[in-house]
């Protein structure tokens, strides 16, 4: 079928300006802090140390800011963003010495800083940092079970979760996989498929959706349950989760050629697609109650990445029904739910962290980050950077 995208460009390459607009006063504004949200409109920092280590400089998500200058880096070519881009990779140093706080999520953390950096610019510094998170990675798996340990004892107090693992480690493995492509050591790509072959037989169920949770016997590698973890409940399918799921297998099909892994990719993006509701808003779970309707911006951000990733690897016929998905999505968040105004320093204001948490459809860095990566996929001119 032949590709007619040219109605959809005009408000597209209308959001990619106007994000552009307000990156250029909200870096200035904030170029000395490590945003994971805004209060009262304005970017918190996460950028000191805090012994809370979902306040400070250890938090999971504090490589999507720096990622978010370094996409404006390459957009525009103005070093002034790979400054600032560098302020959180360089504070984040803290994180490796300390040792504190850190779980899996060294991908989320040093993907978009110092692999992104070192690609950039070839600094030296970057790819130190960067393999010393991808080893640190590594040591979290778990050769007889053959997964990636998510969480450690201190934010999950009374619990054991030795045999705990996430769906969203799926999209921390690629740190793996550019460590091996970096140093040719094959060890990191072995632990990579080896946890995606364990993610792919006990987290995709038989419909396309996938779990959030699964506890494995750490010591034999048995699946023992699952968790509904930020979704609504057992069993059902938090949105975020699908999109870690089928980004993460698509990711790791890039890295590794595997065919299963485009399968599962797909199989997660057929059953996200087949559950987007008419008004393209994804919510927080496909199986929350219909009241109240919570969205989480993010599932769709990511999605779209996603599936724009998916139609330049599968053959013509069904590039075009990926492409209208995801353009479906961020028109979507475009007409309804960004904000690009001073009023506050984020764009996406309906993001949401987890169904059970006490707060709700706010702003959350890395919403804006995919929603910025989208953009820039649909232009043609982002980086690869997963
Ligand atoms: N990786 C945690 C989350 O997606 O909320």
């Amino acid at each position: 079928m032949a590709m007619n995208h040219d109605q959809n460009r005009e408000w597209w390459q209308e959001a990619i300006e106007k994000v552009k607009e307000k990156m250029e006063w909200v870096s200035e504004k904030s170029k000395e802090k490590i945003p994971y949200t805004t209060v009262n409109g304005t970017h918190d920092n996460r950028a000191d140390k805090s012994f809370d280590a979902d306040m400070g400089i250890y938090w999971w998500t504090n490589g999507f800011w720096g990622g978010m200058m370094w996409m404006m880096y390459q957009e525009t070519g103005e070093e002034r963003y790979a400054r600032i881009a560098r302020f959180s990779e360089e504070k984040m140093d803290w994180c490796l010495q300390d040792f504190y706080g850190l779980h899996h999520d060294l991908g989320f953390m040093y993907l978009p800083t110092a692999v992104l950096d070192y690609k950039l610019t070839g600094n030296p510094d970057s790819r130190r940092r960067a393999l010393h998170a991808a080893n640190l990675l590594a040591g979290r798996f778990n050769p007889v079970g053959k997964f990636i340990r998510a969480w450690n004892e201190q934010n999950q107090p009374g619990k054991d979760v030795r045999g705990w693992a996430i769906i969203d480690c799926m999209f921390n493995i690629p740190l793996l996989y550019w460590a091996s492509e970096e140093t040719k050591d094959l060890r990191f790509k072995h632990v990579a498929m080896l946890h995606a072959d364990t993610v792919m037989e006990h987290f995709v169920r038989e419909d396309g959706s996938v779990r959030h949770i699964v506890e494995l016997d750490p010591e034999t590698g048995e699946m023992i349950r699952d968790f509904g973890g930020q979704g609504y409940e057992k069993g059902s399918s938090w949105t975020r989760g699908q999109t870690w799921g089928m980004y993460g297998f698509l990711m790791s099909y890039l890295h590794t050629g595997k065919q299963e892994y485009l399968d599962t990719s797909k199989r997660i993006a057929h059953y996200f697609m087949a559950n987007i509701p008419e008004d393209g808003l994804i919510p927080i779970d496909f199986r929350q109650p219909k009241e109240p309707c919570w969205y989480d911006d993010t599932a769709a951000a990511i999605a779209a990445c996603g599936f724009l990733e998916l139609a330049k690897v599968v053959p013509e016929y069904e590039q075009d029904m990926y492409r209208r998905a995801a353009l479906k999505l961020l028109k979507a968040l475009y007409e309804n739910h960004c904000d690009f105004t001073k009023d506050n320093d984020c764009i996406l204001m309906k993001c949401s962290g987890a169904y059970h948490d006490s707060r709700h459809e706010y702003p959350i860095i890395y919403g804006d980050f995919f929603f910025m990566e989208a953009l820039f996929k649909l232009k043609g001119s982002g980086i690869f950077m997963w």
